[in-house]
């Protein structure tokens, strides 16, 4: 009652992010976080104890950026306010507002900190109102699918937010590379049903996937180049690698099925990593499984697990 309360205020007061689906799924993350603790809280005391041990190659009293903080559960914020002097927190769900302010307030620390509520990608907005516009046009089923192939070029994709303010010492992505093409699959299903029905659209999910996937890979491609240039001296990426479904099928025998996150990027290779980011030391510190929605808990029929691993960048300059 009191989440359905928040929703609508927030709703009301920030229509972009209800759009996008950022504030159903901040809620979601909410509640899945006190409904399972006991099998997120080694995933989140996981993450922290990644940051801590990367703090110790941080050079003391810089900037450092925080992207994809939500609601800062995985985050070891005690940590890093002693280390840095000037801390700025990114992500897209307002809701995450009263989160940081709560935690600025308990942590009494003598840090600076910035608060930015943005879509980090810059992308959503216009890749929304672009296809939008061309179903207006041309309601085709097939059409459509052409367009959405054709909104791929990474290379053209504008810089993404966190760019916009400076230069960081230090850079944390932390669990937000997987969740980018997350939004933009929820924002292109919304803009087909509009046009051609919920049914039409649900029958047909494995062909506007596929045909998601050249610009749900250019959002992965993009925050990669961008930490990449983005001049910091040391970034701790922590992010999903794969999916991982479970389930027993009808003659009882456990199933699993593994997604790729990524989208073909492999973040565990080494010279793919070398390839995106050439001016940085990269070194994978850990790998383990977040075991995100329990067989019988969150779906009753199918468990998940997500895969993750954190990766150490240190600039060679
Ligand atoms: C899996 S959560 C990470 C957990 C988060 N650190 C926490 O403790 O709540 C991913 C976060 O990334 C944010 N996010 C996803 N896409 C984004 C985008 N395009 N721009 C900014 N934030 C985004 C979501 O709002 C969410 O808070």
């Amino acid at each position: 009652m009191l989440n359905s309360l928040r929703f609508l205020s927030s709703s009301l007061r920030y229509p972009q992010a209800a759009r996008f689906g950022f504030l159903v799924s901040g809620l979601a993350i909410e509640r899945r976080r006190r409904r399972l603790a006991q099998f997120w809280d080694p995933h989140l005391e996981q993450s922290k104890a990644c940051q801590r041990s990367w703090l110790e190659s941080c050079k003391p009293d810089g900037r450092l950026a925080v992207l994809g903080a939500g609601r800062l559960f995985d985050v070891a914020t005690e940590d890093l306010c002693k280390h840095f002097s000037e801390i700025s927190l990114f992500d897209a769900d307002p809701q995450c507002l009263r989160y940081w302010k709560r935690e600025y307030k308990n942590l009494r620390s003598d840090a600076v900190f910035f608060n930015h509520i943005s879509d980090i990608t810059q992308v959503l907005e216009q890749r929304q109102s672009s296809l939008r516009t061309f179903l207006r046009r041309s309601p085709e089923w097939n059409q459509a699918l052409e367009f959405l192939r054709s909104l791929a070029a990474s290379a053209d994709s504008p810089e993404s937010e966190f760019l916009l303010h400076g230069e960081y010492d230090a850079i944390l992505s932390i669990n937000l590379l997987s969740q980018l093409p997350v939004y933009w699959q929820h924002i292109a299903e919304i803009e087909l049903v509009r046009i051609f029905g919920k049914k039409h659209v649900a029958a047909r999910e494995d062909e506007w996937l596929e045909a998601l996937i050249p610009s749900a890979r250019a959002l992965i491609n993009q925050h990669l180049r961008d930490l990449a240039r983005s001049r910091a001296k040391s970034i701790l990426l922590i992010s999903d690698l794969r999916y991982e479904h479970y389930y027993r099928d009808q003659q009882g025998g456990d199933v699993i099925e593994q997604i790729d996150a990524l989208y073909g990027v492999e973040l565990t290779n080494h010279s793919q990593l070398q390839k995106l980011f050439p001016e940085f030391d990269s070194q994978l510190c850990a790998q383990w499984d977040w075991h995100i929605a329990p067989l019988g808990r969150v779906r009753n029929s199918i468990g998940e697990k997500h895969r993750v691993a954190s990766i150490i960048f240190s600039a060679k300059r």
